[in-house]
């Protein structure tokens, strides 16, 4: 049995036209706005036209089974449509759009089997709007009450439940979620590994931990041409030197530590003011829960000595924080194997970014499947990955969710 790769790539296609960035293949398309509402429709009508099952929980995540007789856990697929501000059309939508492909295949072709899939999509694993990542599948996994998660605000101001509402998306089924048999996700690799060592096919061993935390820096805002250097309290210089330190910081814990200023704000933010505050984002992380620990330690003792010698004051807010995660090793040998029956080079390697399987791996045995990525980019309108090896990704996918779904 195989997928439908020019299916699959016409579905990529079609979604990534919601809210495309012209002249690009990417899109925009942040959780809980009108562009994310309508790539829910979207994929919405793709399952009811399969005749699928649909739920949709309160916190918006949509899974889809095929019909079955009971309620026998099924093997769960998936992964998330939301994008960052300046996306590219695979990250998530792959994972989302591949599962379609396979249960489609597997209704068309017919198989004897023990439970029956599923493809969910999850709200807001991007996190870019309203932290932390992967929201959706950590209330689903029962990781963040769902109160709790309605009342985020995001970095406009909005709220997770309000923005429910209004797109239409605040579901009844209930949370935490029915737990699956298993759960098994496709994705871009998002980083140079596969495309460097010219291998297909990657089987995920598990994630590395992610720290996020958000730091205001307050000091005094003032005239920039009348106020001596001796006599300024500026903001902006401690956070220029936190995002210089914590690139020397990765650089000195060495690879696989990681260490990101991704958003900055002064305030005023004005060519002749001396900034009042800065507001800026730490994203650290390591397969090393003890490194990342160390991280954390030697940032926020940086921080402080830079504010204090600066004469300015310092807040930070958590925004995520989840440790490592190991997959698990059957559906690894599963991925692996199914790779190599169909003839795609594969190699072990951990996953750089966070991912939604990482919340299911804490209740059912889960891994994932990559693919690579064109020139390592993501998180950008640049993002590719070949349609090949797309295809590949599905079909590995579908035999390692045929196994699982058939095994007594
Ligand atoms: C989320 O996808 C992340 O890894 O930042
Ligand atoms: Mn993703
Ligand atoms: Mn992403």
């Amino acid at each position: 049995m195989r997928i439908d790769g020019d299916r699959l790539l016409r579905r990529l296609a079609e979604l990534g036209a919601i809210g495309a960035i012209e002249g690009t293949e990417g899109c925009a398309r942040l959780a809980l706005t009108d562009e994310d509402r309508d790539g829910r429709d979207l994929v919405v009508t793709w399952m009811r036209e399969l005749g699928l099952d649909i739920e949709v929980d309160g916190i918006g995540n949509v899974i889809a089974t095929m019909p079955w007789p009971d309620d026998t856990p099924p093997v769960m697929c998936g992964s998330h449509i939301d994008t960052v501000r300046t996306g590219g059309r695979y990250d998530g939508n792959l994972g989302v759009l591949a599962g379609l492909e396979i249960i489609e295949t597997v209704l068309a072709e017919g198989a004897e089997l023990a439970r029956p899939l599923s493809v969910a999509f999850f709200t807001d694993e991007e996190g870019a709007r309203f932290p932390p990542d992967m929201l959706g599948s950590l209330v689903y996994v029962g990781g963040m009450p769902l109160e709790e998660a309605l009342t985020i605000e995001g970095i406009d101001g909005a709220i997770v439940g309000d923005e429910l509402d209004r797109i239409g998306y605040a579901g009844s089924a209930p949370l935490p979620g029915r737990v699956p048999h298993s759960f098994v996700e496709l994705h871009i690799e998002q980083g140079p590994v596969l495309e460097a060592d010219g291998v297909t096919i990657g089987a995920v061993t598990g994630v590395q931990g992610i720290s996020w935390q958000e730091v205001v820096v307050t000091g005094q805002s003032n005239h920039a041409g009348t106020t001596p250097i001796s006599h300024r309290r500026d903001p902006g210089l401690v956070a220029a030197r936190c995002t210089a330190f914590v690139r020397d910081l990765a650089d000195e814990l060495g690879h696989p530590q990681v260490a990101t200023v991704g958003r900055i704000e002064f305030h005023p933010n004005l060519v002749n003011v001396v900034p009042a505050s800065a507001t800026f984002t730490v994203d650290l992380r390591n397969t090393d829960e003890a490194v990342l620990q160390e991280s954390e330690r030697r940032f926020a003792e940086f921080l402080g000595a830079a504010a204090e010698a600066e004469g300015c004051t310092v807040e930070t807010r958590r925004l995520a924080r989840f440790e490592p995660v190991i997959f698990d090793d059957m559906v690894i040998d599963l991925v692996e194997s199914s790779a190599q029956d169909l003839g795609f080079s594969v190699q072990r390697m951990p996953s750089g970014a966070g991912h939604d399987a990482q919340m299911l791996a804490r209740v059912c045995p889960t891994a994932m499947v990559f693919t690579p990525s064109k020139d390592g980019i993501s998180h950008n309108p640049a993002e590719h990955t070949d349609p090949a090896d797309l295809e590949a990704g599905a079909n590995v996918m579908l035999r390692t969710m045929l196994a699982l779904a058939t095994e007594a």
